[in-house]
């Protein structure tokens, strides 16, 4: 069965999170979007194969009239040009301001077509039906939305929640085990930052030698992926325009970000988020706040969901390239620690307090 998760935000709406439910989007946007008649759905070239067809069927049994968008996967497809091809299909094929969007497949397509939602007749509906372990976790839910401009990630967008998220686990199935572990950055970053049950929960599954099994055991993984939304939709009650709380999502992004530039965006996402999240931690042992013990349990939580804790990258580095990041305000920039497993701190730094932190978890 299906379990909701209700997110209170300018506009309320509920997460709809369980196993084989995704035949049951049309029931689900029909009872939510009663006058909609056309749905445009978002997705890229691995996904489309893979649920459109079930995804277009229902929304058709329910009475819509859906289109599809298919970009090419990866981020490369995140720019301008593939919004105007979601604005002038909606545009040619008379949709109005009663219909809506569906963004199905992982962040890319939920932030692109939650974007092109926002923006096309200055904001239609948008269904987030997120089918990465990323994107359920994550990116579908808080309503950013965006693309990517040459120069850098996520500069052009806006906040614009969605009317309702669907999320069919069963659809990870067919993730492969690297986007899945990836996604696990993301998990335990929840865990450190704010649900002590949830660093239980998979330090239980680790110790059990089970990590590796999580992909496959449903009931685990939708118990998992609840709490990192309901972990989520806490955030984003208390700060849905990022201008406090939310910023401990942040934890290990900073230095993770920086990584991931230099990588020339190689390396993944969620596996940079593990190593600053690790670097992070590691200074914040030497500058004195967080025990040993608690650190080596982070690091060895990260590693035991296959993923890499540390990085050979320098604290200047590391500093310099985040300085250039959007996320600084001034010369200040808002670093998220966890001394204690289940609660993230932001101390507001200056580049050369960050540079003396780091230099600390660095050598
Ligand atoms: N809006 C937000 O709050 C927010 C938060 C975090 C990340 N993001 C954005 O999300 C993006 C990253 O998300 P992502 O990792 O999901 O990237 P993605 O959308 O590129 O998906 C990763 C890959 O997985 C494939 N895929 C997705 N679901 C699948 C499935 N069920 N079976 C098989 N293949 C599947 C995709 O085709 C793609 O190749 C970035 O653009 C990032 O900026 C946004
Ligand atoms: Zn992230």
């Amino acid at each position: 069965m299906a379990d909701k998760i209700h997110v209170t935000a300018s506009k309320d709406y509920d997460v709809i999170i369980g196993a084989g439910i995704l035949p049951e989007t049309g029931k689900i946007v029909r009872e939510i979007l009663p006058q909609a008649g056309k749905v445009l759905i978002v997705s890229d070239t691995n996904v489309a194969p893979l649920y459109m067809k079930t995804v277009k069927d229902s929304l058709a049994s329910s009475g819509f009239e859906a289109f599809e968008y298919v970009f090419e996967a990866g981020e490369r497809s995140k720019n301008i040009d593939s919004i105007a091809g979601m604005w002038d299909l909606m545009a040619k094929e008379g949709f109005t301001r009663a219909d809506a969007v569906a963004a199905l497949g992982g962040g890319v397509a939920g932030d692109m077509g939650g974007f092109a939602a926002a923006t096309f007749l200055r904001g239609i509906s948008v269904i987030q039906i997120p089918t990465s372990l990323l994107a359920m976790v994550d990116s579908s839910i808080g309503g950013k939305t965006g693309i990517d401009l040459p120069v850098a990630k996520n500069q052009v967008g806006a906040f614009h929640q969605p009317s309702v998220v669907i999320e069919d686990t069963d659809c990870l199935k067919t993730l492969s085990p690297d986007l899945f572990t990836e996604g696990m950055g993301e998990v335990i970053k929840y865990a450190f930052i704010m649900d002590l049950p949830l660093y239980d929960l998979l330090r239980k599954t680790a110790d059990e030698g089970k990590a590796a099994e999580l992909a496959s055991d449903t009931d685990m993984l939708t118990s998992v992926i609840k709490s990192c939304v309901a972990d989520k939709a806490y955030v984003i009650a208390n700060d849905e325009f990022d201008t406090g709380l939310r910023q401990i999502l942040n934890f290990g992004h900073t230095v993770g970000h920086v990584i991931e530039s230099r990588s020339d965006f190689s390396l993944p996402h969620g596996v940079c988020v593990a190593k600053g999240m690790g670097i992070v931690t590691d200074a914040a042992v030497k500058a004195g706040t967080c025990d040993p013990q608690e650190a080596a349990k982070m690091k060895d939580l990260i590693e035991a969901f296959g993923l890499p804790s540390s990085d050979g990258i320098t604290a200047q580095d590391a500093v310099d390239g985040a300085m250039n990041d959007k996320k600084k305000r001034g010369d200040t920039l808002s670093l998220v620690v966890v001394n204690k497993i289940g609660k993230a701190e932001i101390v507001k730094v200056t580049s050369g307090e960050y540079l003396e932190f780091l230099e600390k978890g660095l050598n």
